[in-house]
């Protein structure tokens, strides 16, 4: 056996966290330290890596502050470099890769994972990234065994186990037609966030079209049946007075993701094989596959006030008209705050901007309180159930608890999961404990309301 296939068959690390150095990658160590030292935890060991070492140091020192750090391994590895990508697939089960604009620097560590057959977990929005990984290295990572996940942060993992949980609430013969969720960040400060996910955005409006043409070149995916016709489009600004908004549609990567996951379920209604499952499991996995209904699906953000909706608008149109050409793209790039009414900075939030923030996520389903009454013919849905999500600051809170739930999944589940291969968060997390999980990690799941529609 040579060294590198020793050091695979064993690997000295569960899992590398590469991209430790970044903004939202310090927070993402400070979550994972936490599980060093819980001895139920699969997750023993952890190395961080990135191209600057120095700066690497540094992250570790912040996450663990006023402690001195622990000796935790620090690796040196580019994106640019294949070679380094490859040594740290050796060393690991799993790299969670903080690293972005995906589009930009995350396909060499895919392959490199693909290649050796490592598990990859991310934190990715953006939903051109993730389908061109699918089409590429999905038929291979079926075959090396290696597990491609991204969107584990908060894209999109609220908006997929969020619509499950609603799907889950309509009893038959009641059945979903529609879940819109509604997206309200709030704080007793200013939100902001930072660079890194504003160049991300900012590069998804560029790469629009990819997108388009990506999915022309492939087959079409399966289309969930879905009871009743779609839901109307709507006005531009609307106004929900159950949960106290307004708001307007959101360009986010989660209904995107959400599609593919009803997608998948369609080709697999009983979800996905695990690698080595045990018959108890599989019952498990087809009884709950079996409880989830889809629905058509879409986000909106939203405000208290019809004010804060408009600054929304102006900031959509900035990126969405600025984003398409390269002078409006570097006009955005070089005066985020600007562009963003102040809430994207190059320095990112501070850490009191962090702490004060938080999320609701509101899933409004309407659908039938009796199946038939959509196969009559009926088009008006007659029932409403409202459930909610509500957590920490989304990027770097939310985002680090979610993949760090995510990880010891991989590491301690890993028989119940499918052997490999490019897959959305949903489809692979659903029938395991995440939910669970992240409730217990402070973000939690509510029903809030059962109604009668009037007709
Ligand atoms: N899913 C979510 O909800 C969510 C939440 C937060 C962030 N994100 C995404 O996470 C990504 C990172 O955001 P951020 O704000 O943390 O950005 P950031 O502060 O700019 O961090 C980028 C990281 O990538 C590293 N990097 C850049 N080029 C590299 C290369 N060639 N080789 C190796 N490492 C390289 C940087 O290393 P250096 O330190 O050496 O420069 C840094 O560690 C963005 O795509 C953002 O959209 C998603």
């Amino acid at each position: 056996m040579s060294k590198e296939e020793e050091l695979s068959a064993n690997p000295p690390f569960d899992l590398i966290i590469l991209g430790a150095s970044g903004f939202t990658g310090k927070y993402v160590v400070r979550e994972a330290l936490k599980f060093l030292n819980t001895p139920s935890s699969p997750l023993k060991s952890v190395a961080l890596a990135g191209r600057n070492p120095a700066k690497l140091a540094q992250a570790l020192q912040w996450a663990t502050r006023p402690h001195p750090p622990p000796p935790i391994a620090i690796l040196t590895a580019d994106t640019t470099d294949s070679q380094s990508l490859h040594r740290l697939c050796t060393q690991t089960k799993l790299i969670l890769n903080c690293v972005g604009p995906f589009r930009l620097y995350g396909e060499p560590v895919v392959a490199a994972c693909v290649d050796s057959g490592c598990d990859y977990l991310d934190i990715c929005g953006e939903p051109e990234f993730m389908e061109r990984m699918e089409t590429k290295y999905h038929e291979k990572a079926l075959e090396t065994g290696s597990l491609v996940i991204s969107a584990c942060g908060f894209d999109s993992v609220p908006a997929e186990l969020g619509l499950i949980f609603n799907s889950r609430q309509w009893v038959a013969p009641a059945v979903p037609n529609s879940v819109e969720a509604y997206l309200s960040l709030e704080s007793e400060r200013r939100i902001v966030g930072n660079f890194g996910t504003f160049e991300s955005a900012v590069l998804g409006v560029a790469n629009a079209d990819k997108l388009q043409e990506l999915r022309r070149s492939r087959p079409r995916r399966a289309r969930p049946v879905i009871p009743g016709p779609p839901p109307p489009k709507g006005s531009l600004i609307e106004h929900q007075k159950k949960i106290g908004l307004w708001a307007v549609k959101l360009p986010s990567a989660d209904p995107i993701v959400v599609r593919r996951t009803l997608a998948l379920l369609t080709e697999n209604p009983q979800g996905l094989l695990g690698v080595n499952e045990n018959p108890e499991l599989t019952e498990t996995r087809k009884a709950f596959w079996s409880t989830v209904k889809p629905a058509h699906f879409g986000v909106k953000i939203g405000s208290k006030s019809l004010l804060g909706v408009l600054r929304f608008i102006t900031v959509g149109m900035f990126i969405g008209l600025l984003g398409k050409t390269a002078v409006g793209r570097w006009l955005l790039l070089n005066f985020p705050s600007v562009f963003s009414l102040g809430w994207f900075r190059k320095k990112g939030p501070s850490e009191d901007e962090v702490q004060s923030a938080s999320f609701k996520m509101w899933f409004v389903g309407r659908g039938f309180s009796d199946n038939r009454l959509a196969s009559q013919g009926n088009t008006k849905p007659d029932l409403e159930i409202i459930t909610r999500v509500m957590g920490p600051e989304i990027g770097y809170l939310t985002t680090p608890i979610i993949l760090l739930q995510c990880a010891p999944i991989l590491l301690g589940q890993r028989d119940s999961l499918p052997k490999g291969g490019v897959y959305p968060p949903g489809i692979i997390f659903g029938p395991t404990d995440l939910q669970k999980r992240i409730q217990e990690n402070g973000i939690s799941f509510d029903i809030i309301s059962k109604s009668n529609l009037p007709s």
